[in-house]
């Protein structure tokens, strides 16, 4: 009798699409007024701009002319973009409102836009794969306008990974051993708000060398705020909107911001020591495949009550535990 050998999991047929949410697509001060950039993300080409009154815009990257891409070379008048193959203008709606050459603007020359927010200084855009609207507001990152805490400090970095497999990694306390090696794990809980969106991670690391309080508030996957607490006025918080290119490609932003009493002992060697992290989780991430029916066992908890919470942001709810 003939055996049927199951075919090796893939990446490119095990990982899940793009979960529905906010994702920053660039930093605010990177954008300034009349500029235009190319963005690739959600596996697609986007093209983003800044009109003359400061409004950040993103929308689909191809012209509906002849598929110029408008990110490349396109050029800014007023609130509008204009394409450089043959000078069509498209307005913030997406519009078509001029031709330089003809009178009349065919009906179908439009372009699909993303809603779009700034905020936190990010620019971020609003993800849904059937283009529904937003639905809940993005968080206030309210220790950037705050004279107590010290001025952002950014760093970036691109993992070979699917967006939730890196969210999940803060629901996974025993990785810490293997990967990052520490000598134990601090006790940790993770809990649900009551109306299940958004997920907390508490870590009582009181028994470490620096003690201090742990507490990560993740608004969907990809967009978190990690504070972390010494002492009362001896806090930092760490937040990271990521931003997926491709399925299995992640741009992460972190924005960390300190309270100045602390400012000297932590700071650079913080963001630092993130980047020492993710260094170290790299390998795993650019080999492993994203496992939908992952075999778990009894002590997996808070990974089983993630792979719960994340569902609610695919459109199909899959069987993922
Ligand atoms: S391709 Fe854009 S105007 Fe022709
Ligand atoms: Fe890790």
């Amino acid at each position: 009798m003939t055996q049927i050998v199951e075919a090796c999991e893939m990446k490119t047929n095990t990982t899940p699409d793009f979960p529905m949410g906010w994702y920053s697509v660039s930093r605010s001060h990177e954008l300034l007024v009349g500029e235009v950039k190319r963005v690739y993300a959600f596996d697609r080409e986007l093209a983003l701009y800044r009109t003359r009154s400061g409004v950040a815009v993103l929308q689909d990257a191809f012209c509906p002319h002849l598929g110029a891409h408008l990110g490349v070379e396109g050029r800014v008048v007023g609130e509008s973009l204009r394409c450089p193959f043959h000078g069509w203008r498209f307005d913030t709606s997406g519009k078509c409102v001029e031709i330089p050459y003809c009178s009349e603007i065919p009906d179908r020359a439009q372009i699909r836009m993303w809603p779009t927010q700034e905020k936190n200084g990010e620019i971020y855009i609003w993800f849904h794969p059937e283009n529904s609207a937003a639905q809940y507001d993005l968080p206030d990152l309210l220790e950037l306008e705050n004279e107590q805490w010290t001025a952002p400090r950014y760093a970036e970095f691109e993992v070979p990974a699917h967006i939730q497999d890196i969210a999940e990694n803060s629901c996974d306390p025993v990785h810490f051993k293997y990967v990052h090696k520490t000598p134990d794990t601090p006790p940790s809980t993770v809990t649900i708000d009551d109306d299940g969106r958004i997920l907390h991670l508490r870590s009582d690391a009181s028994q470490s060398p620096h003690p201090h309080q742990l507490h990560a508030t993740v608004f969907q996957p990809g967009l978190a705020l990690v504070r972390t607490s010494y002492a009362p006025e001896a806090e930092m918080v760490v937040y990271n909107s990521a931003l997926p290119i491709d399925r299995n490609t992640t741009l992460l932003r972190w924005t960390l911001c300190v309270r100045r009493e602390i400012e000297d002992i932590v700071g650079d060697d913080v963001m630092n020591g993130i980047i020492e992290g993710i260094k170290q989780d790299y390998p795993i991430w650019a080999n492993k495949v994203h496992k939908q029916r992952p075999v778990f066992c009894r002590e997996d908890k808070t990974l089983v009550m993630f792979r719960k919470w994340v569902r609610q942001f695919y459109i199909e709810a899959k069987e993922q535990v």
